[in-house]
This record gives C-alpha cells, structure tokens and sequence, in this order.
C-alpha cells in the first residue's frame, strides 16, 4: 500500500493524536543533577564558564538538593573541587573534604534522594589529570587503588552511587572489590564506560578547575573515531561489577548510545555535558533558538537513541516545564 491509502501526515493532524503516538518521552524520572561543592559555608557562587550554574558549600549545598526533591528529580551527582592539590590527589580521600561533607549533609536532609559522586583526580591533582604520573605518563594501576580510595571514602559517607569517570583500565573492578572488603556491597557503580576525550568538556573544566596543566587527555579518555572500543569498555566495565554505564559526550555519540543499547540491556546514562548546555545557551541568548523547544528536542533524540538515565545541567528547568 502507498499514497494516498497511506498518509502518514493523518497521525500528526492534531496535538492530542501525536501525544497518544508518540513513541518517546523525557520524564523527571529520568534526570540526574550534576552539582559542583567546595569548601566554605554560605556559598553559592555563579560559575562563570556556566550559565546558571552555582559552586556551593557544603552547607548551602543542602538547600539546593531540597530544590531538586521538590521538584521531583531522583538524583544528583557531586563535583568537588579543591586549592589543596598535591600530586597523588589525596585531598579526594579526605573524610573531612566538601564531597563527603555535603553526601552527610544532603543524605542526612533527603534521605530519598540519590546521591551519586564523580570519581577522579583530575580536581584534586596539582597537575590536572585524571590519574599520578610517572613522567609524563599516567600510571593506570597506581591510579586505579588511589581512586578506590576516593570511592571507598564517598560510599563509607553515605554516597549511594559512585561514578568513575578517570578512563583507566581495571578501576571498576578495583572499586567494586574495595566496597566488597569493606562491607559495602550496597553502593552501585555507574561507570563512564564510554568516555571520549572531548572538546565538549571546555566549560566544565573552568567550573571544576581541572583543566591539565601540560599535554591532553588522549591517552586514557576515547578516540572519538571509534565505535568498537565502546563496546569493549562497557563489556568490561560490566564484567568488572558496574550496575550502570555511561557514554559521555551524549548528542554527537547518540549512536553509540543507540548501538550500545541495543547489546547491552542494563541502565544507560548519557551526560549532557557542559559544551552542549553552553552551545543551546548561547544560542538561545543571541535569540537563535527557542530555549525549551531545543533543551527538550536534544533530550528526546538521546532518549530515542536508547538512553534511560539523562545527566543534565538543565534538569531542574526540564522538571519544571514537565510540570506546565
Ligand atoms: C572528570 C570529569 C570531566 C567531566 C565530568 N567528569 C572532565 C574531563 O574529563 O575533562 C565533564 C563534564 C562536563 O563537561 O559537563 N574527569
């Protein structure tokens, strides 16, 4: 059968027929809240590489999660940054740091929300990468154990999931075997499984203050002209005990999603990175493009391509609009 027994058109006459045909939804359900924390109290600073964007303390910090309760959004996931940098990145052990700090605090205000934590060095090292050096290389299994202590101490502060986004090899199973000895068999790993080395990241590295200081990241995060390894990271990473996984940048690697989806059937998280809020805020500030209209098309094209889990800095506008 073709035209005109066949009018597609008849299926998009009116909203209330698309809305019964639509086949994808973002929901609140799906959101992640990236925050950024620092020491001090009373804060909330605009981070100036990201609009709308705030670094709090760990105190004020609380008020913001009670936000994000309210609004329905089941989870946020906690950056911290640090002045007291040092080669190994030890102040990211630091039961006393503004991570652990705010996971007690937060856990401690809404215990039903999830907290979830970012695992890496690259905010804590006087150098900048994700892992310790030897030379000018990164020492993948030294790293590996310093970030299972990282992990090790969010969890041990009440963390309810904790997200390694160095790119080493091994971490995921490291970290798991960690909270294992140490009784912690509860707290579930989302891994960056599928983490490029991107230029998408340009923002996040000003408001995390994590910025290399020599050389790139190429070494340890993907080739962003490979497909096969992101299949082979999340079969490891799998293998290795994480619950959850990650392709990171999301809305120019919606086909990894889409291809690791279809082979994978465990929860898939994209991250909404900072270069592509930035790009949808500035377009919309030179009046380009309407701001809900895109914010929303981008979130559903990552969630047609397969994703379940949406990791955005627009999560607490896109509750509030699923509300109107
Ligand atoms: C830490 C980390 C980065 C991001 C999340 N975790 C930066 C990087 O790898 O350089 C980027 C998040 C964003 O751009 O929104 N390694």
């Amino acid at each position: 059968m073709s035209f005109p027994m066949i009018r597609p058109r008849r299926l998009r006459s009116s909203g209330t027929m698309r809305r019964l045909v639509r086949e994808t939804a973002v929901q609140v359900d799906d959101l992640v809240y990236p925050l950024f924390v620092k020491q001090g109290s009373g804060l909330k600073e605009p981070i100036s590489t990201m609009t709308g964007c705030f670094h709090f303390s760990p105190d004020t910090i609380v008020d913001e999660a009670r936000q994000v309760v309210e609004l329905g959004i089941p989870a946020v996931l906690l950056f911290g940054l640090t002045h007291e940098k040092d080669p190994q990145g030890s102040q990211a052990w630091n039961d006393q740091g503004p991570v652990q700090q705010a996971i007690r605090g937060i856990k401690a205000a809404c215990p039903e929300l999830l907290v979830m934590t970012d695992v890496c060095l690259c905010a804590y090292t006087d150098h900048g990468h994700c892992g310790v050096l030897n030379g000018q290389t990164i020492e993948n299994d030294v790293s590996c154990d310093l970030l299972a202590k990282m992990a090790l101490s969010h969890a041990q502060a009440g963390a309810d999931v904790v997200a390694p986004s160095d790119m080493m090899d091994g971490r995921v199973g490291v970290i798991r075997k960690s909270l294992e000895a140490h009784g912690l068999p509860d707290v579930a790993i989302m891994s960056y499984a599928a983490k490029y080395a991107s230029a998408f990241y340009g923002p996040f590295r000003g408001a995390a203050e994590s910025s290399p200081s020599f050389g790139d990241r190429k070494a340890y995060q993907m080739d962003p002209a490979n497909s096969d390894q992101a299949m082979l990271e999340v079969a490891l990473d799998l293998e290795e005990g994480a619950d959850m996984v990650m392709v990171k940048p999301a809305l120019a690697y919606l086909d990894i999603i889409y291809k690791l989806k279809q082979e994978f059937k465990v929860p898939m998280a994209a991250y909404n990175v900072s270069g592509e809020y930035m790009m949808i805020q500035a377009a919309v500030e030179a009046g380009l493009m309407d701001r809900r209209e895109s914010v929303m098309e981008m979130l559903t094209a990552m969630k047609r391509a397969g994703t379940d889990i949406l990791i955005t800095y627009f999560a607490k506008e896109v509750a509030t609009w699923l509300r109107s």
